[in-house]
């Protein structure tokens, strides 16, 4: 469950500094929102995949709807927002870098009360949709993997219900491991460290790759490792696979536009 944003990327040679204006490419329209993103991840993957969502009544809305259906993924809208259709105003620079400003739109209207979610093996949700969502997910599945991004302050109690926790290294400054069952945190091109009650049970480096694009590779690493978890692999191997498909995501422009398949991601595991 999550976000669905219309991504308006440009690419520019360096990030505006604040107060600069910079020149850079013709804007792009993509699909992203990182529900749409981590969604469409794991059904490219393999996993069988409902995203809950709230897009609005507008063109976007119909065109990303369109999208997540095109990616293998069933939408379901529990409510239609009277606001507008979520968006991501994204710029990346020549390094594959990139700074995002999202406009949540719709997304803020994502009500779930109305779903039964224990039909689900896992649900996995982030943190562009309201804490009360989160809060309800965390009390109502039957294992929630929470991506705390963006980073803001949660309830300790959600946390602490959660199967597993992801968090980036900026994003995990702020939990207390130690309460946590189980937080896996991402570290960019260094790969991923998984940490059940604070004390680290597996590490995983990605393959050397030279990103194109880095916006949504943290999607994908949490679609990949959510489905490796539901099928029950031990940490060392979930955290493999899902930064190989993390870093796969890199090689192409857009939050969807490099999504590798199961095979793909095994063959550069036997490669590594
Ligand atoms: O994680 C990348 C995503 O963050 C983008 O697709 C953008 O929509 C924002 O949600």
């Amino acid at each position: 469950m999550g976000s669905a944003n219309v991504d308006l990327v440009v690419r520019c040679a360096r990030l505006p500094r604040p107060g600069e204006t910079v020149i850079g490419g013709d804007v792009a329209r993509l699909a992203g929102g990182k529900g749409a993103n981590q969604a469409a991840a794991a059904a490219r993957l393999g996993a069988r995949v409902t995203l809950l969502a709230a897009l609005g009544d507008d063109e976007s809305g119909r065109w990303l709807g369109a999208s997540v259906a095109s990616q293998g993924v069933e939408l379901v809208q529990p409510v239609r927002s009277p606001r507008p259709t979520g968006a991501a105003f994204i710029t990346v620079d020549d390094h594959g870098e990139n700074s995002i400003v999202v406009a949540p739109g719709a997304n803020a209207d994502l009500d779930v009360s109305g779903v039964d979610l224990a039909d689900f093996d896992v649900v996995l949700a982030q943190l562009e949709v309201p804490d009360a969502v989160i809060a309800d997910a965390a009390a109502r599945s039957a294992a929630l993997v929470l991506n705390v991004a963006p980073a803001r302050p949660l309830d300790p109690e959600v946390l602490t219900r959660c199967a597993v926790v992801i968090a980036n290294e900026l994003e995990s400054a702020s939990l207390d491991l130690a309460a946590l069952a189980h937080c896996v945190v991402t570290l960019g091109a260094r790969g991923a460290v998984h940490y059940a009650h604070g004390v680290e049970v597996a590490r995983a480096a990605p393959p050397a790759v030279t990103p194109v694009d880095t916006v949504g590779a943290g999607d994908v690493f949490c679609g990949a490792y959510t489905l490796r978890y539901a099928l029950g692999d031990a940490p060392e191997r979930a955290l493999a696979y899902a930064v190989t498909a993390g870093a796969l995501a890199t090689l192409a422009p857009g939050a969807q536009g490099a999504l590798p398949t199961d095979t793909e991601v095994r063959t550069w595991l036997e490669r590594a």
